[in-house]
């Protein structure tokens, strides 16, 4: 078994199907061969940013949220996550310890989720704690590492995410006077003012300045301290971009990802986890159009999907998740081979201490309704 909590990158094992060996529509030939053959055993999980040679290959697909839920409810002896890392390690947590969660590349990660470390939030905390008497409660997004849940379990908090944001601050501002939320300052920036608080009740917290930037009044006098990362494909996405749009096409709905900037969300007519904004095109009369801000395989398999919608992302130029886009047919299909001899390569495993304290914090938000 693989550790992903080692520092080195040396036993990251890449897969290797070279094309040589087999084109890529081989590799879809035997993908679909191998899949039914290991029905049984194997399931497989997709988010709604993988390419869709991968995705028609999921069971189930959904928003992160829905795929938590689903990891939970899975009896399969291995699950292959189509999506990124921290996904993996969240159903890796969820399921039992006699099912193996796989990932198809082990470099699969989410910038954003790398822009919170332990050490950063241990010394952040530290200095809110040494700043205030108040009671503060500690959320995370769920787009970060194991370790970061697990504080946040032990510490009385909760995770979230996109589509349940709301409920769990507003959960987590019942228990406490201060909100601590990471690692996207947007997302906690948008929900919180959605939610009726001020700007001027929430300060950034940067961990690349002392005191992350901050005087002990400064996080005294807050009431959300926001921690300074973001997600570099919905970071791209511009208010002049919303208002282009809206002056060439007014009839045009403009919804967004809430990890988008505060302005653009503004901006925008809605906003909405991957799901929400699947759901809103869904039930849209034909004729919709559609412009949206979020990562561009989906709002490609939207425009595909829906032809009787106008539906165009809402930058010019594509807004990929390169990390999400490392998972490829010829990837999954070297999994799938590895479990049908007996020796599965890449499988996810979250040391039993950090995943018992992330439990706590994956069980509250589950709980939340
Ligand atoms: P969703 O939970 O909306 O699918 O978002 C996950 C994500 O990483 C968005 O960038
Ligand atoms: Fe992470 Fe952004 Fe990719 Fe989502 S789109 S997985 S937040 S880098």
């Amino acid at each position: 078994m693989l550790d992903l909590f080692s520092d080195s990158q040396d036993d990251v094992y890449k897969p290797t199907i070279s094309e040589e060996e087999l084109s890529d529509a081989e590799v879809l030939i035997e993908l679909a061969q191998i899949k039914e053959e290991l029905k049984d055993r194997v399931v497989v999980l997709g988010h709604h940013y993988q390419q869709d040679d991968v995705i028609a290959f999921a069971d189930i697909t959904g928003d992160s949220l829905q795929l938590a839920r689903e990891a939970a409810k899975l009896s399969k002896e291995y699950i292959i996550f189509c999506g990124v890392h921290f996904m993996a390690e969240t159903a890796d947590m969820l399921t039992s310890s006699n099912q193996k969660v796989i990932l198809p590349d082990l470099k699969a990660g989410c910038s954003m989720a790398d822009m919170a470390r332990k050490s950063e939030i241990d010394r952040a905390w530290s200095f809110i704690l040494k700043s205030t008497q108040k009671k503060v409660i500690p959320v995370t997004y769920i787009n970060c590492a194991a370790t970061l849940k697990a504080f946040v379990g032990e510490n009385g908090g909760s995770i979230c995410t996109s589509s349940n944001a709301e409920k769990v601050i507003s959960w987590a501002l019942s228990q406490g006077e201060k909100l601590l939320f990471f690692p996207d300052q947007h997302l906690g920036r948008n929900t919180c003012f959605k939610m009726g608080i001020p700007l001027e009740d929430m300060v950034v917290y940067n961990p690349n300045m002392q005191n992350g930037g901050l005087t002990s009044e400064q996080v005294e006098k807050a009431r959300v301290i926001l921690w300074y990362g973001f997600c570099s494909v919905h970071q791209g996405f511009t208010k002049e971009q919303v208002k282009t749009i809206k002056a060439n096409n007014p009839q045009m709905n403009v919804i967004v990802h809430p990890e988008c900037p505060f302005e653009v969300v503004q901006a925008s007519d809605d906003n909405g986890s991957t799901s929400y904004i699947i759901d809103k095109v869904d039930k849209a009369p034909s004729g919709s159009e559609f412009a949206i801000g979020t990562e561009i395989n989906l709002v490609n398999r939207l425009a595909a999907s829906y032809p009787d919608k106008k539906i165009v992302s809402l930058s010019p130029y594509q807004c990929l998740c390169t990390t999400m886009y490392r998972v490829r047919p010829r990837w999954l299909l070297a999994s799938f081979r590895a479990i049908k001899d007996n020796k599965p390569i890449n499988i996810i495993s979250v040391p039993e201490d950090i995943a018992r304290s992330s439990l706590k914090a994956l069980d509250r938000m589950l709980a939340i309704k």
